[in-house]
């Protein structure tokens, strides 16, 4: 049996920084933030320069797996697609780096940080992207695949494309319903273009994709809830492991969205690109389930809290025509308004499992905090609970014959949460951005390289009630 992955994840804009240096070109996340004036990944934690430091504190953390995604910005330099030899030879070092600690590198080729010279052409809503990014996932395979073993074409497409151009609450920042399809369109399709490169080159190890998992939970048993949920379902997560593990877009999504939507773009020759080019394996990031009824009355909204405490309760999803999300009152949320339900991973794993029959990476799990980063000892007791509930659900999916081959942390150590900006912690190590950025162990970090060591035993077991 190959080796169970244990490892933390982190985004190449949220960790590097380093944002001019060694030949980067600007990404839309750079333009974005600065045209806003909004805190930014200039500096991040400046992983650009210390990732030996950080991969060897995974390493004494226990971990024999990292996973981390390719700067875009750094690797192709311009429209025309030239390389940046420079961006190759960073991506060099931290490979190099994991192998001489025998950490298994696990390298996600687009994290969303598009160079802002494709953004100028329109980004993901223009078809020259697909070939763009093909071309740089080509590359990446040509360097890299000597060493790397485990591939992802895409971070959370669903994530990407629904902030961008649904909520608008990320670059670039638009609420437009055909660009959301269009976007997401060519992500997938971009995704089984790149898997095609990947076969077609017949480079050695495996590839998949990425998704933002949120199992879907009904409110009761009636029929009306039952179709509300298929409806949920569809928006949430079969869009994109249907199309990436089977190689169909679900026919009932596209026969909604032809109501709503030009879908004169889904030409025949890409369906069967996307047909033939499926995933070897799924990797689910999991935060949290959806609950939901269904729609009963009032416009499509999608409030999602960046704000923190200051905002708590207010996130809402309501897609008209369809479902409305419910936040059951019973259970516990952070203070961005994340639900805490570790079931949902249990029964998640279960039912991809049983639908997909493909090996599972848990690609993320990890709970953002307010925490102090000058404390001596940052003592994280939250963290340890959410982490200790997660992957006992992940233990007992594995013990049920379900194909889970890693846990990856978000994150290994702090880094920049997007619209969240720094302050919503996810790290086991902390990084006091006040001062130097010096990188501390939090409680958090001990025990996980004490559950690693274990192999699991000391996570405290508990079996779940079948639900779904
Ligand atoms: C999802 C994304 O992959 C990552 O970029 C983000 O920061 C974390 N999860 C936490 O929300």
């Amino acid at each position: 049996m190959t080796e169970f992955l244990w490892g933390g994840a982190t985004a190449s804009y949220q960790c590097e920084g380093g944002w001019k240096e060694g030949g980067r070109a600007e990404s839309m996340w750079d333009r974005y933030l600065h045209d806003h004036g909004l805190e930014n990944g200039d500096v991040a934690s400046d992983h650009f320069h210390r990732y030996q430091e950080d991969i060897r504190m995974m390493k004494e953390g226990g971990h024999n797996s990292y996973r981390f995604s390719i700067a875009w910005p750094r690797i192709i330099k311009n429209l025309e697609g030239d390389i940046n030899p420079e961006g190759i030879a960073f991506y060099n070092q931290i490979i190099d780096t994991c192998l001489e600690y025998g950490i298994t590198p696990f390298v996600t080729i687009f994290h969303w940080d598009l160079p802002q010279y494709l953004e100028e052409i329109g980004g993901w809503l223009n078809r020259r992207t697909c070939e763009a990014y093909t071309h740089f996932a080509k590359i990446c395979f040509d360097a890299f695949s000597d060493r790397v073993k485990h591939w992802t074409t895409f971070n959370e497409p669903r994530y990407y494309t629904f902030s961008g151009y649904l909520i608008g609450n990320y670059p670039p920042g638009h609420q437009n319903l055909s660009e959301t399809v269009t976007s997401a369109y060519y992500m997938m399709l971009a995704s089984a273009m790149a898997v095609r490169e990947f076969r077609q080159g017949k480079y050695k190890g495996q590839i998949g994709i990425v998704h933002s998992f949120a199992p879907v939970y009904g409110v009761d048993n009636t029929v009306r809830t039952k179709i509300a949920m298929r409806y949920a379902d569809n928006f949430f997560n079969n869009w994109i492991l249907d199309t990436a593990a089977f190689g169909e877009i679900p026919g009932d999504l596209l026969g909604e969205l032809s109501k709503v939507c030009d879908l004169s773009i889904m030409l025949p020759e890409d369906l069967e690109i996307i047909r033939k080019y499926t995933v070897d394996f799924l990797g689910l990031n999991y935060y949290a389930r959806v609950m939901i009824k269904p729609y009963e009355t009032g416009e499509t909204t999608l409030i999602v809290n960046n704000a923190g405490s200051k905002a708590k309760g207010t996130s809402q999803t309501i897609i008209k025509g369809w479902f409305e999300q419910v936040r059951p009152e019973s259970s516990r949320y952070t203070e961005w308004d994340t639900e805490i339900f570790p079931e949902g991973l249990y029964e998640g794993i279960r039912s991809v499992w049983k639908k997909y029959h493909l090996p599972v990476y848990i690609t993320e799990n990890g709970i953002g905090l307010y925490e102090d980063a000058s404390e001596e000892q940052i003592k994280d007791q939250e963290r340890i609970n959410f982490m200790d509930m997660h992957i006992n659900a992940v233990l007992n999916a594995r013990e049920e014959g379900c194909d889970v081959r890693g846990y990856y942390a978000w994150s290994p150590f702090d880094l920049y949460s997007w619209k969240n900006g720094t302050e919503k912690r996810y790290g086991l190590v902390a990084i006091d951005y006040e001062n130097g950025l010096a990188r501390k162990p939090k409680e958090s970090y001990y025990w996980f390289r004490d559950v690693i060591q274990s192999q699991g035993k000391t996570i405290n077991r508990k079996k779940y009630e079948e639900v779904l």
